[in-house]
């Protein structure tokens, strides 16, 4: 495994790139409504990407995906295909991931959105799993390691009768979109290697209502939970400083 630490001047690009991609999810709440179509979301934010932020949606034919962001509603754990003909209703959880690319370097991103009023078991699966990735966020500094990451995580979805998800993680990041090292959201504390400044990876854990299992559907890019049940996700992206860590995504409603 590479891991290729990045420069200050590097990182202050990246901070810009990650505030970019943070801003399209502010601005995309508003649009999350019954009624609107995935496919109608991946517009608004395709069109504010390229012609307001002046960015690159890095998704867009990334290994053959065909849209800009991904839209992940309920039972769908990630990489969703945005459609015309998924039509958000009352009650839906959807995650949206958007993936900026500035200057060369790339911000990644992702958080869950209500479509309206939702079920209470629902609105509990995407608040542990937020706090999942906090808790993951709280102890990044140079000396943590990769198996703190995981069971940390682990330790907070399972304490809740939740399952992380095995076949997808969080990933290196900078010029590359997914480099070296592989983030999982399950471990052992102290496994793992070390964590050292300059360091820019994302966390991103996806936190099933049931079991932990998942299956591709025919399209080879959508991943649903294997038992139909509700499946949750949230993401940023970061770099680990001399002390701890600078959430290079944060939202306006966020404090790090
Ligand atoms: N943004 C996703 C991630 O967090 C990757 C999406 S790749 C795509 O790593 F091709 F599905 F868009
Ligand atoms: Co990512
Ligand atoms: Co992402």
């Amino acid at each position: 495994m590479s891991v290729k630490t990045k420069t200050p001047e590097e990182i202050e690009t990246m901070k810009i790139a990650g505030r970019k991609a943070a801003e399209v999810l502010e601005m995309i709440e508003q649009y999350v409504v019954p009624g609107v179509t995935t496919g109608e979301l991946d517009r608004i934010c395709h069109n504010y990407i390229t012609q307001e932020l002046h960015c690159i949606p890095a998704p867009l034919n990334y290994k053959g995906f065909p849209k800009s962001i991904c839209t992940s509603v309920n039972q769908v754990v990630c990489h969703g295909i945005p459609s015309e003909k998924k039509i958000l209703k009352k009650g839906d959880i959807i995650n949206i991931d958007v993936t900026v690319i500035y200057e060369g370097y790339h911000g990644d991103t992702s958080k869950m959105y209500f479509v309206d009023q939702v079920a209470p078991h629902a609105h509990r699966l995407v608040k542990i799993t937020q706090e999942c990735l906090y808790k993951a966020i709280d102890i990044v500094r140079p000396g943590t390691t990769l198996g703190d990451i995981g069971s940390i995580i682990q330790e907070h979805a399972e304490k809740n009768h939740y399952s992380v998800v095995r076949e997808y993680c969080g990933h290196g990041i900078g010029k590359v979109f997914h480099e070296d090292p592989q983030i999982l959201h399950y471990g052992t504390k102290g496994k793992g290697m070390a964590l050292e400044e300059g360091m820019t990876f994302t966390i991103e854990p996806m936190i099933n209502a049931g079991k932990h299992h998942t299956k591709l559907k025919g399209d080879q890019w959508t991943v649903e939970t294997k038992d139909g049940r509700l499946s949750a996700q949230w993401e940023h992206t970061l770099a680990v400083t001399p002390t701890g860590v600078d959430v290079l995504t944060a939202r306006k409603e966020e404090s790090f």
